[in-house]
């Protein structure tokens, strides 16, 4: 999809079509062209109308908030996609201090537009595939136009990194393997100027007495691999970065089998590992200002006479011992290993990504990811800069009760609770015994596993992967570029 910014008066512009925002209920604004012909009462709230024969669309949005601009941008898409039109025009708007914020529709117009069809044998044929953004009103104020630009591109490179995402985890498992991983990876780094990627395989792994990965992979017909991207800024680094990804390219449960129901849409345990690699590639790209690494454990989770069981126990990198509990609970093994590694990178802040605990979904819903960590500041920071981004964040607390739950009696630490309840928190808490003092305060756990990938869409999401968590990392590692522009907020 191509955008372009002009300056010109969208009148002057031709293209196939124009789109037009109604901003709650603001029927009387001066692009409205067709205030006869349609029926206002019809049209309140967040409606789409198409007048195919003026070449118009109007779609209504709730506020001129980043969100609602993305749902009304994958709106105009999915009701013009079947049209046999190549280009749209949108105009500028702005309503009293706020505006209509260009990124933000790259974003659901990217995003909204996404679709996995490489296994169809029919693709879909839209034809729209130019949309012209005119400026003219926002130069009126004062805006500047090279900032304009610069936020789209910024935008389009977001959301094509997300949507690079979503093909990974949509991507079946016969296919999307460790290997796979590592390859991906490594074209990036290949790619990226000032992205570099080391990849280790199991020999590394025992090396370094990453004995709980190892354990998780030990089933699988396939080898594991550490994946470890790097990004050094050009210029001076504000803050070092690790973030440190669950790949588990497939989740069987172990020997501790899931049932057929749950097993299903388990290609999507890799989910934080492609997030924090398209991060990273995010970042790179943008050239934010900050050194970042990327620590991402890529195996399966199998079944076969050589799988770890129940009963086992587990001397980790850390040198912390696991009682192994259940074979199901084996994202936080690796991670495990995988966060001890990362500690040694001596981060300023540790952000790690998994899909982690069923218990998120059925707490939280499949819109909301959760937030976990040591640091109260640090949580409520990561949820109120990233909320730009659209994505829903909820902070869970940890407790001494909860932690009590992990006691094992054999070893240090069990990778089950002694409870059904509160899972997602014990989760965390066993992550947290991986952590040492010094970086107590500087992590923070997210559990995607509601988000990362959809049963049924909702918003500008499609059925399958979403690529949850890249745009709240990016939109809060933007803001903490930037501390002191408050412009963002006020679109948010
Ligand atoms: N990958 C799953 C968690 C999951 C479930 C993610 C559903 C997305 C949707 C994880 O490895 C797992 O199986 N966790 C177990 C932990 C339990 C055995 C303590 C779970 O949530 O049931
Ligand atoms: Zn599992
Ligand atoms: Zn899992």
């Amino acid at each position: 999809m191509k955008f372009e910014l002009t300056e010109k008066h969208i009148d002057e512009i031709s293209a196939d079509f124009e789109a037009i925002f109604i901003v709650g209920e603001n029927l009387k604004h001066k692009f409205i062209k067709d205030a006869d012909q349609f029926d206002f009462y019809n049209y309140k709230g967040d409606g789409v109308l198409v007048l195919p024969q003026n070449r118009r669309i109007y779609v209504g949005i709730k506020a001129l908030k980043y969100d609602a601009v993305r749902l009304g941008a994958a709106k105009i898409w999915n009701a013009l996609k079947s049209y046999k039109i190549k280009s749209l025009k949108i105009g500028a708007y702005i309503c009293g201090c706020q505006k209509l914020s260009f990124s933000a529709l790259v974003e659901g117009f990217v995003l909204g537009a996404y679709e996995f069809d490489k296994y169809k044998s029919v693709k879909n044929s839209t034809t729209l595939d130019e949309i012209y953004f005119c400026a003219d009103e926002y130069n009126e104020r004062e805006l500047k136009f090279a900032k304009i630009r610069d936020g789209i591109k910024e935008a389009q490179i977001l959301a094509d990194f997300t949507n690079f995402a979503k093909d990974c985890v949509n991507e079946i498992p016969e296919i999307y393997t460790p290997i796979k991983m590592a390859d991906d990876a490594r074209k990036l780094a290949d790619e990226i100027p000032n992205l570099e990627c080391e990849i280790y395989d199991e020999n590394f792994l025992r090396e370094q007495n990453m004995n709980a990965f190892l354990a998780v992979n030990r089933s699988s017909a396939l080898p594991p691999r550490l994946i470890h991207l790097r990004y050094k800024p050009q210029q001076n680094a504000l803050k070092k970065i690790a973030l440190v990804g669950k790949g588990l390219t497939y989740d069987s449960g172990g020997l501790s089998l899931k049932p057929s129901d749950y097993m299903l849409t388990m290609k999507s345990d890799k989910s934080g590992a492609i997030s924090a690699m398209s991060i990273i590639a995010t970042a790179a790209k943008l050239n934010l200002p900050f050194e970042i690494h990327a620590v991402l454990g890529a195996s399966e989770n199998m079944i076969g006479g050589n799988s770890y069981k129940p009963d086992d126990v587990l001397i980790s990198r850390s040198g912390v011992t696991i009682e192994v509990r259940n074979t199901d609970a084996e994202g936080r093994l690796v991670l495990a290993d995988c966060l001890s590694y990362a500690q040694d990178l001596n981060p300023d802040l540790i952000i790690d990504f998994a899909t982690l605990t069923g218990a998120c979904v059925v707490g939280l819903g499949e819109f909301t990811s959760a937030i976990m960590g040591n640091n109260e500041d640090l949580k409520r920071e990561f949820k109120e800069l990233s909320a730009p981004s659209g994505e829903l964040f909820t902070i869970l607390e940890f407790n001494d009760y909860l932690r009590d739950l992990i006691k094992s009696n054999i070893a240090d630490v069990s990778n089950t609770a002694s409870s059904r309840y509160g899972g997602s928190i014990t989760a965390g808490l066993f992550l947290d015994k991986f952590i040492k003092e010094d970086f107590k305060d500087k992590w923070l756990h997210l559990d995607i596993a509601g988000p990362a990938y959809l049963e049924k869409a909702w918003g500008y999401n499609q059925i399958g992967a979403t690529g949850a968590a890249i745009r709240a990392v990016i939109y809060y590692l933007k803001a903490l570029a930037k501390p002191s522009c408050g412009c963002d907020k006020k679109g948010a």
